[in-house]
């Protein structure tokens, strides 16, 4: 009988599990204080036959011993838990958070479109897959005009043979979106377009498939190309240093009678000549001009009251001259150890 009851205890006790010091403290009243089960069995022991006194005597032992052991293991693993509860000082900096980078054409984006909002530009955005008609149509590209072919230019639906205002393509340039505000918002207006354009080029170090341009357009009464130059002016000594010259070389686009292309002072060398500039001293950064009178009519605005200016810059080049970047497919690449080397804010 008792040996039994040693056994079934035993058992108990190798299975004993607590959750609190409480609970610990219930076990220890239920096996070991005096009306306890282990404690009970003891005074039990006294009416034990003598011949099987020895052998209970010993497994009662074992049996005590083993209750004591088995509570004192799990008030240590209570005390160490504690312990280290209270070591945590809550008042310590948590791990400092590190930041990822950004990329080196979203900085500079923004901080062209810093400069000009400065001056009262805000920004304006359009689709990436455009008509035929806000790309070229309305900004005065001739039927026959060599963009409209396939080779310059990634056609996503386009009529056999004949050139139509509905074919659809990938935008080239983000006047698109300018045309897009002509034609909804009235004068005056001074809007930026950045965004992604697509250009049918072989990819190489100096020229891939899509690039980012930043395009602007102010149109009022009385805009001069004075008033162009000197916007010019301002964004070259903002985003280039104060020391930064500017020239206008005549140029041609479609869309805009003058046209010009800028160059600054070559930063790289200071205007000395270098290889970046190919030692004239000067690098080209955009294309200008006044907005077209056909351009205006086409969009619904009256080019009698009204006149407007155009640029349109690309943002690999600035990027370029302001990071030394040599390869433009480096920033398509998506390489962590090219990308990690921008700050983060
Ligand atoms: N759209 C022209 C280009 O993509 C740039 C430009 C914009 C030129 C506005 C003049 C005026 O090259």
């Amino acid at each position: 009988m008792m040996k039994e009851r040693i056994q079934e205890l035993l058992a108990q006790v190798n299975e004993m599990q607590a959750q609190s010091a409480d609970e610990l403290e219930a076990l220890r009243i239920k096996y070991l204080s005096k009306k306890g089960e282990i404690t009970s069995l003891f005074s039990e022991f006294r009416n034990v036959a003598a011949d099987e006194k020895k052998d209970l005597g010993q497994q009662l032992n074992m049996l005590k011993n083993t209750a004591q052991q088995k509570i004192e293991e799990l008030r240590a693993q209570f005390e160490a838990a504690k312990e280290l509860q209270d070591k945590q000082d809550l008042t310590r900096t948590p791990d400092p958070v590190v930041l990822g980078s950004r990329h080196p054409l979203s900085l500079i984006r923004e901080e062209i479109i810093d400069i000009f909002s400065r001056i009262g530009f805000t920004v304006e955005e359009g689709p990436e897959v455009e008509d035929d008609k806000h790309v070229f149509g309305m900004l005065n590209f001739a039927p026959e005009h060599p963009a409209r072919d396939m080779q310059d230019t990634f056609f996503i639906e386009k009529q056999e043979g004949v050139q139509s205002p509905d074919d659809i393509l990938l935008r080239t340039h983000t006047s698109s979106v300018q045309t897009r505000v002509m034609t909804t918002q009235k004068p005056p207006i001074r809007v930026l377009c950045p965004g992604r354009v697509y250009r049918n080029e072989a990819i190489s170090a100096r020229a891939h498939c899509f690039f980012h341009q930043v395009e602007g357009l102010y149109i009022d009464k009385n805009v001069s190309f004075a008033d162009l130059r000197q916007t010019l002016l301002y964004f070259a000594k903002e985003m280039f240093g104060p020391d930064t010259k500017i020239r206008l070389r005549p140029s041609y686009f479609p869309f805009t009678e003058p046209s010009a292309e800028m160059d600054i002072s070559c930063n790289i060398c200071g205007g000395v000549g270098c290889s970046f500039c190919k030692g004239t001293g000067w690098v080209e950064i955009l294309g200008c001009g006044m907005v077209d009178p056909n351009v205006l009519e086409s969009c619904g605005i009256d080019s009698k009251e009204y006149t407007g200016y155009a640029f349109g810059l690309g943002v690999e080049r600035i990027t370029n001259l302001k990071y030394r970047v040599k390869d433009l497919r480096l920033f398509s690449e998506n390489d962590v150890r090219f990308l990690s080397q921008f700050e983060s804010c």
